[in-house]
């Protein structure tokens, strides 16, 4: 029997969510089903929405100090589920994993220096790249029948040719929502270490684990992924409070973390809200149950999109992703070019998705679906692609 209700329908209109809230702005019309930007239409779990509801009825809301339970609730969450084990300082608060990448791309790096990334990924690991002045080095994914490789030897030769300072990984991977195994991760802290790069892996998905496939945090593969591995994680995909701004940072290697954090701690990069510590500590302390019946209720919204695709729009392939709520469609058989495949989505179908091309040039023909909505909400959106696709 489920404790939490995630059929119900939440009209989120109105309360300033990207999702919503930016439609006509960013598709150009409001009559549309959202379901992009990666986060979910479900209800934050009441535990998390208690605390806050008391920490916010006192009526001063001054600067605020985590609770010694707050950094507590992150180390047992990563070594009970993960056997990652942190110490306390190894372990900081960052406010965003994006602005996590930022700081750890400006501190590290020169401008100028070369940050490899894997194509097609998480769109502002090139964003922040570029936008600081660094040179964005592709190794792009190699797609394989139902899912993507990493691309070894074209890995090595563009290291040699190029001699990058650092990598951005996404792991698991958005948007094609890959659980990586630990052979292939740690055949990349082999390559990276001897080659002197930094790997930042950002982690953030890394909680939303589907059909049982364990999630290997980056740093806990080897010796040599833990020497290089700037680790980003979060709650805030987990438990849906990505507007809190709640993140953290594990770097186990001193010579990176004690001068990094201190200039964290100089620049005040690490000063946290108490909106993001208290929820933070009550989800990784009473959110297990909650996050169990979100990914299993995800589970069959991804069984969902997949039996109506193979029933009724076979053209369509999705990916089943291993993690998270997204799922990378492989629309390539419809023949169209990618404005023409956007237009179908947006004003015919009206929905909106994610455009493929941007995670990169490899998502051309591909467009990306937030499954993390109420199953009504998802057949209709599924029926109204099909009606689309049969008007073509
Ligand atoms: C891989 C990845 N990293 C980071 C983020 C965003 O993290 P934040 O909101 O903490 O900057 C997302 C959001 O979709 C993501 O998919």
């Amino acid at each position: 029997m489920s404790k939490y209700n995630f059929d119900q329908l939440i009209d989120r209109a109105g309360s300033r969510s990207v999702k919503i809230d930016a439609l006509e702005e960013r598709f150009g019309r409001t009559d549309l089903t959202s379901m992009w930007i990666a986060d979910m239409d479900f209800a934050v779990c009441p535990e998390i929405i208690n605390a806050l509801k008391e920490r916010i009825e006192h009526p001063i809301y001054g600067y605020s100090c985590p609770s010694p339970q707050y950094w507590e609730s992150i180390i047992n969450w990563l070594g009970y589920r993960y056997n990652f084990k942190v110490d306390f300082e190894e372990l900081t608060y960052i406010p965003g994993v994006v602005k996590g990448i930022a700081l750890a791309v400006n501190y590290f790096t020169q401008r100028g220096d070369k940050i490899i990334i894997q194509p097609p990924v998480y769109h502002p690991f090139k964003m922040v790249t570029e936008g600081n002045g660094r040179i964005v080095l592709n190794n792009p994914l190699i797609k394989t029948e139902d899912s993507y490789e990493m691309d070894f030897e074209h890995l090595e030769r563009i290291i040699k040719e190029h001699q990058p300072r650092m990598m951005i990984l996404c792991n698991p991977h958005n948007p094609a929502g890959i659980l990586w195994e630990v052979e292939t991760l740690q055949r990349l802290a082999s390559i990276c270490r001897k080659n002197n790069i930094l790997v930042i892996s950002d982690e953030i998905h890394g909680d939303l684990t589907l059909y049982g496939k364990p999630h290997h945090p980056f740093a806990t593969v080897s010796d040599d992924a833990q020497a290089i591995a700037i680790t980003l994680g979060a709650p805030s995909k987990t438990f849906n409070i990505p507007g809190l701004v709640s993140s953290w940072v594990v770097i186990k290697n001193p010579e990176l973390r004690i001068p990094f954090y201190q200039w964290l701690e100089s620049n005040e990069f690490n000063a946290s809200t108490f909106v993001a510590t208290i929820a933070t500590e009550v989800a990784y302390t009473h959110g297990a149950q909650w996050l169990t019946e979100a990914t299993k209720y995800i589970e069959e919204n991804i069984a969902t999109v997949i039996e109506y695709c193979d029933k009724h729009l076979p053209m369509l392939k999705p990916m089943r992703p291993q993690a998270s709520f997204l799922m990378w469609l492989d629309c390539r058989q419809l023949g169209l070019p990618q404005n023409e495949l956007v237009d179908l989505f947006v004003n015919k179908a009206r929905l909106a998705l994610n455009d493929g091309t941007m995670f990169g040039d490899e998502g051309e023909g591909f467009m990306r679906l937030n499954v993390a909505c109420p199953r009504s909400v998802l057949i209709k959106a599924l029926e109204q692609l099909a009606n689309a696709i049969d008007c073509q």
